[in-house]
């Protein structure tokens, strides 16, 4: 999308639809664009990503958390950290927010057709996985078989409650929920209580025509990754996105590079090999 004006930092104006508490400390929001030409011709690939200002507050940038086949509008969920994601916490229906994107490269969803693919995420790190998620179920003809790891500190920090119901009713896609066996943990019948290794170990994926996509803390895909590669499969066919410190999204202001790799451009979808060679303070 060209930017506002020819200017590069002007953002669109978009209008919260409506919002969803995920979690005491997780929303999502349903942006429209205010002016529908811009709306209409509002184009991006699941895996890129969009910097959202709050008015007075201050920008940030957050993965687009809905698919390209859904239009109409943009969703993002957004943890509450900092001042800015408490601006935008404390919004509601028919407020304001500013939009530029989309940036960033995309998950290759070409490559992906015909093959199996698993999807691995943990706690918000499911938001970026949502977008080719929902990509995929929209065109579930073009795929081999899909599943989804989804695991979370405990139930209540489960992300996309309704459409987790959904997943579940679905013959479209196998679903495996699990939680962190920590001390107390209670959950449902149809929650594991494990991380996400042990479940790996025992399903034994078979890399043959199939690709991970995984997103989650960064001691989550550390742990998958090896265990994957212990498993046998390839670093090039797994694939994840990294969301970590970025500013302008615009490949200026130098916030986010990893050696010479600047993760709003060059990213933020990589796959495993690719990472492997980032500088080793990565
Ligand atoms: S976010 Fe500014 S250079 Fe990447």
């Amino acid at each position: 999308m060209t930017a506002e004006n020819g200017n590069l930092y002007k953002p669109h104006i978009v209008t919260v639809t409506e919002v969803w508490e995920e979690t005491p400390t997780i929303k999502t929001f349903r942006m429209v664009f205010d002016d529908p030409k811009v709306g209409d011709n509002f184009t991006f690939k699941a895996g890129q990503f969009g910097e959202y200002s709050v008015f007075g507050e201050g920008e940030a940038t957050f993965c687009i958390a809905n698919s390209p086949t859904r239009k109409g509008y943009i969703e993002c969920s957004v943890k509450e950290v900092a001042r800015m994601t408490h601006g935008l916490h404390l919004l509601d229906v028919g407020d304001k927010v500013g939009f530029r994107g989309p940036y960033g490269n995309w998950f290759p969803l070409e490559e992906m057709k015909g093959k199996k693919l698993m999807f691995i995420g943990g706690g918000i790190g499911l938001a970026p996985l949502r977008s080719l998620i929902q990509n995929v179920l929209d065109t579930r003809k073009d795929f081999d078989q899909v599943d989804i790891i989804y695991a979370a500190r405990c139930e209540e920090e489960f992300v996309y409650k309704r459409e987790i119901e959904e997943w579940k009713a679905s013959s479209d896609c196998g679903l495996c929920l699990a939680v962190d066996p920590i001390p107390d943990q209670v959950c449902g019948d149809d929650v594991r209580v494990s991380f996400i290794p042990p479940i790996l170990e025992e399903m034994k994926p078979n890399p043959k025509n199939r690709i991970v996509i995984t997103c989650g803390p960064p001691i989550m895909i550390k742990l998958v990754t090896a265990k994957l590669e212990e498993l046998g499969w390839p670093a090039e066919q797994i694939i994840t996105t990294l969301e970590m410190k970025m500013k302008c999204g615009l490949g200026k202001c130098g916030r986010c590079n990893i050696g010479s790799t600047y993760v709003c451009k060059d990213g933020p979808v990589f796959t495993y090999e690719q990472i492997r060679s980032f500088p080793q303070e990565y």
